[in-house]
C-alpha cells in the first residue's frame, strides 16, 4: 500500500485538530485524503486551508471513495459505533474517537464488525502515550507491586464552563452525549484505570447530576469498585473544580506508587507486607522500603495515536490503543450510570445491557437539546488540556 489514505468523518473541535495535523504532513505515511460533515461551515473551512480533498455531507457517500482505505471518526460519541460498522463493512480501516460508543450494546455491535472485517481497529486513548501510566501499568501487571490492595483517583482537573457545554447541542444531554464527564472526559482515565489495574467485578456509584452547570447529566462522579481478588478502588471525577486534582496510588503487598505532578513515586517493600503482618514478632513493624521517582517524558498524544495506527495498517505493528479495548472503560461508566439509576446498587460486570439500553432510551426521550447562553469558539488544533494534566 502506497501510504495510508484517510478520510475523517466529522469535522469539528477534533476532526479539524486531527485534519489539520495530517494535512500538514505531521504523521509519516498517512494522508488525508477526504473529511465528512453534515454541517457545510465545517466543510468550507475545510475547503478554505486546503487543496485536493474530496468534502461531503454524508459519511455513506465518503465510504464509497476508493481513494479512502481508513477513516477516522470524530463525530458525536452515539454515532460512533454505527459510523464504524459502516465503513469497516465496506472494507476500511477505522480509527474511532472516545470513547468507543456510549452503550456497551453498541460496542459489542461494532466488536462484531470489526472482528469480521479483519481490518485495522483503534480507538484515540491518546493518554495511553504518557509514559508514567506505561510505566505504572508494566509495574502493576509484571507484579513488581505485589497483589493489588487499592486504587484511588481523584481525577478533578477537567474543569468545562457553561460556554463549553453551550458550543454544541448535543453535548451534556442524554439524547445527544448519553451522559455527561463519565462518558466524555473521563473516558481516558477510566481506560487507563482498568488497563493499568484490570477490571473490577463489580461498581457502586454516585453521579450527581447538573451540580454545577446548567446540565441534564452528571458533572461529579464517585465510582466504588470491588476486584476479584478482593481490591478495592475508589475513582472520583469532576468539571466543576477549579483548581482541580489528578493523582492516581496504587497500593499493593510490595509497595505503593503515586502519580501526580507529572512525576511517578513508587515505594518499594523490601519483602511482601502480607508475609510481615502475618509473621513479625514486632506489634509495629517497620519494613524496609527503597524510594524511587521517574518525570514523564514527553507525551507524543494524539499524533502519537495516529501514527501508531499508520504503522500498524502499513507496516503490521501493534497497536497501543486497540479499538477492541474501548468497551472496558465504556462498561464501567455504563455500571455506574446503572448503579446511579437503581438507587446505587452495586453492578456486577459483565452485565448483560437490555436494562442498561432501555433506561437510556427513556431518558433520551425527555432529553432537551441545549440552546442559548455564551458559546465557545471553535477549536482546531491539539489543546494542551486534552494531554495529561497534572
Ligand atoms: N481524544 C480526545 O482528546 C478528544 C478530545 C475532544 C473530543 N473528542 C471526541 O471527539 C468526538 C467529537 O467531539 P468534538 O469536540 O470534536 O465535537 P464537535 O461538536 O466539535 O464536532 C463534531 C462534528 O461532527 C459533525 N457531525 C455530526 N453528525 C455527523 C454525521 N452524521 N456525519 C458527519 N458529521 C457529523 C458535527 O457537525 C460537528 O462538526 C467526541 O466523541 C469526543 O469525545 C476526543
Amino acid at each position: 500500500m502506497d501510504g495510508l489514505k484517510v478520510g475523517i468523518i466529522g469535522a469539528g473541535n477534533m476532526g479539524s485538530a486531527h485534519f489539520n495535523c495530517i494535512y500538514s504532513g505531521e504523521i509519516e505515511g498517512m494522508r488525508v485524503t477526504a473529511v465528512c460533515d453534515t454541517d457545510r461551515r465545517k466543510l468550507e473551512e475545510i475547503r478554505e486551508k486546503s487543496s485536493g480533498v474530496a468534502l461531503y455531507e454524508d459519511y455513506r457517500e465518503l465510504l464509497d471513495n476508493p481513494e479512502v482505505d481508513g477513516v477516522i471518526i470524530a463525530v458525536p460519541h452515539p454515532l460512533h459505533a454505527q459510523t464504524a460498522i459502516a465503513a469497516f463493512e465496506k472494507g476500511r480501516h477505522v480509527l474511532v474517537e472516545k470513547p468507543v460508543d456510549i452503550t456497551l450494546s453498541a460496542a459489542q455491535r461494532l466488536q462484531e464488525a470489526a472482528r469480521k472485517s479483519g481490518k485495522v481497529f483503534g480507538i484515540m486513548f491518546n493518554q495511553r502515550t504518557n509514559s508514567l501510566f506505561r510505566r505504572a501499568r508494566e509495574m502493576v501487571q509484571s507484579g513488581q507491586l505485589g497483589e493489588l490492595k487499592r486504587s484511588i483517583w481523584i481525577i478533578t482537573n477537567w474543569y468545562r464552563t457553561q460556554a463549553y457545554y453551550n458550543s454544541g447541542g448535543w453535548r451534556a444531554t442524554w439524547a445527544g452525549e448519553g451522559g455527561g464527564v463519565l462518558i466524555n472526559q473521563a473516558p481516558h482515565n477510566l481506560d487507563l484505570w482498568q488497563w493499568i489495574c484490570g477490571m473490577p467485578k463489580s461498581v457502586t456509584a454516585f453521579c450527581n447530576m447538573a451540580k454545577y452547570h446548567q446540565i441534564e447529566v452528571e458533572d461529579e462522579a464517585t465510582l466504588y469498585t470491588e476486584y476479584e481478588n478482593g481490591a478495592t478502588g475508589v475513582f472520583i471525577t469532576s468539571t466543576g473544580d477549579y483548581p482541580g486534582t489528578n493523582r492516581l496510588e496504587i497500593t499493593g503487598t510490595r509497595g505503593k506508587i503515586v502519580l501526580e505532578n507529572g512525576v511517578l513515586r513508587f515505594w518499594q517493600l523490601s519483602e511482601d507486607e502480607r508475609r510481615v503482618s502475618a509473621e513479625s514478632l514486632e506489634g509495629f513493624a517497620m519494613v524496609p522500603t527503597e524510594y524511587m521517582e521517574y518525570q514523564a517524558a514527553d507525551e507524543p498524544g494524539h499524533k502519537g495515536i495516529l501514527q501508531n495506527f499508520t504503522d500498524a495498517v502499513l507496516k503490521g505493528g501493534e497497536l497501543l490503543a486497540p479499538g477492541f479495548d474501548g468497551i472496558y472503560e465504556l462498561m464501567i461508566s455504563n455500571a455506574a450510570y446503572l448503579s446511579e439509576w437503581q438507587g446505587n446498587r452495586k453492578v456486577m460486570l459483565p452485565f448483560d445491557p437490555t436494562d442498561f439500553d432501555k433506561r437510556l432510551a427513556e431518558k433520551a426521550e425527555t432529553s432537551r437539546f441545549h440552546t442559548g447562553g455564551p458559546e465557545s469558539k471553535d477549536i482546531c488544533s491539539y489543546l494542551p488540556r486534552w494531554k495529561v494534566r497534572w
